[in-house]
């Protein structure tokens, strides 16, 4: 059976829509199919499919989500569906300058996920703009060992 995910982007100023487009491109050569969606106007509906997605996101305001995140977030909270069937990881965008909301459109997201039921496969992943680091060679790095966990989940699933 073919893998295939879905990458879901949050993002400002287009950071995180690049990392997602370098992470999919690391996960086709690994065999898994993934497609990259932009949040905007996306709604709870992008999950009633199931199966597996990475939310990648950036932190704005006091901690927020971006801006074209902010409906799909919205939508979750007020459905609430049961997203028992979706597993997912993060990647989570922000800046230890802001460190009483660091990373936390990604950790919002997250807590978000978790408690409509999704499960978290791996750690999230935190970039810090102010690093020095790039974002999408993190996150490139981030992403093989996320997949094998990912794999392991799905086998003993099966
Ligand atoms: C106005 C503004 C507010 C921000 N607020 C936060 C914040 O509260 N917490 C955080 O960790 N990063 C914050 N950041 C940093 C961004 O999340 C970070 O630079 C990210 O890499 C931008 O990704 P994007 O281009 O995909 O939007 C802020 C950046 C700006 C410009």
């Amino acid at each position: 059976m073919e893998e295939r995910l879905t990458i879901l982007v949050g993002t400002m100023t287009g950071t995180a829509q690049l990392v997602a487009e370098e992470v999919a491109d690391a996960l086709k050569a690994q065999g898994v199919a993934a497609d990259i969606q932009v949040m905007d106007g996306l709604t709870a509906a992008v999950f009633a499919p199931g199966g597996a997605f990475l939310i990648c996101s950036s932190t704005y305001g006091q901690g927020d989500v971006p801006d074209n995140a902010q409906r799909l977030f919205a939508d979750l909270e007020q459905k609430k569906p049961d997203l028992s069937r979706i597993v997912y990881g993060v990647i989570a965008l922000g800046d230890r300058t802001y460190a009483q909301t660091f990373c936390f459109g990604g950790k919002r997201f997250d807590a978000l996920l978790q408690s409509l039921g999704a499960r978290r496969i791996g750690e999230i992943m935190l970039h810090d703009a102010s690093a020095g680091t790039i974002p999408e060679e993190v996150a490139v790095e981030w992403i093989g060992p996320w997949l094998d966990q990912f794999r392991e989940a799905r086998d003993e699933a099966a």
